[in-house]
């Protein structure tokens, strides 16, 4: 294997994650994106909606009743991992959230049956008699965009020959350093 650098490395990284906006079956089209929860950390599984390396955004849509877009208003701090079994490469990003809801020309363009994502009653995470016990009805202002400012990312590379970490931070122009695996 020639021997990676770290610009090598960080279009690596948003190459794959645009990859993932593209193909339902790349491991980056469903990020984990963790938060602060009033209890602790919570993680849980996203689609990915899009990836901007030239302002570094990623974006994810949610629920503006779900418990994530709660934990967002009080604490906007994100972090967001993939493992890509088959490139043997974890990505770490953190940063920093912003919400927007009832974006029209966004939720037109969303499938009749997406939109029904938006909307149900009782709120997501609320305890419900049977599971049937749930109605919706889709809901423009509660479709909620999450773009997430990443400030740094972590790239741990499992190679064959040996493993290499590397951090990019936006405060040093995202030049990136090596790190101890
Ligand atoms: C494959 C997969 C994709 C998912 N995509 C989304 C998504 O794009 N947006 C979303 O809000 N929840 C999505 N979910 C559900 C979340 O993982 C989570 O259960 C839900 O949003 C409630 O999270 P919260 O209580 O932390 O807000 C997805 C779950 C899976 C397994």
């Amino acid at each position: 294997m020639t021997e990676p650098t770290l610009q090598g490395y960080l279009g690596t990284v948003w190459q794959h994650l645009l990859h993932g906006v593209n193909d339902r079956h790349h491991p980056c089209r469903h990020p984990t994106l963790a938060t602060i929860g009033p209890d602790g950390p919570q993680a849980r599984t996203l689609v990915l909606r899009a990836a901007n390396q030239g302002v570094a955004t990623l974006t994810l849509h949610t629920d503006s009743a779900s418990a994530k877009t709660s934990e967002l208003c009080a604490d906007p701090r994100v972090a967001i991992h993939v493992w890509l079994p088959d490139h043997r490469l974890q990505f770490r990003l953190s940063g920093t959230a912003t919400l927007q809801s009832g974006d029209m020309a966004l939720w037109s363009g969303l499938p009749a049956r997406a939109q029904t994502n938006y909307g149900s009653a009782p709120s997501p995470g609320a305890a419900i008699a049977a599971p049937d016990a749930v109605a919706s009805t889709p809901d423009p202002a509660r479709f909620t965009q999450i773009t997430c400012q990443i400030a740094s990312i972590d790239l741990l590379h499992l190679a064959a020959d040996r493993h290499y970490r590397a951090a990019f931070d936006a405060k040093t122009n995202w030049q990136g350093r090596w790190l101890a695996p």
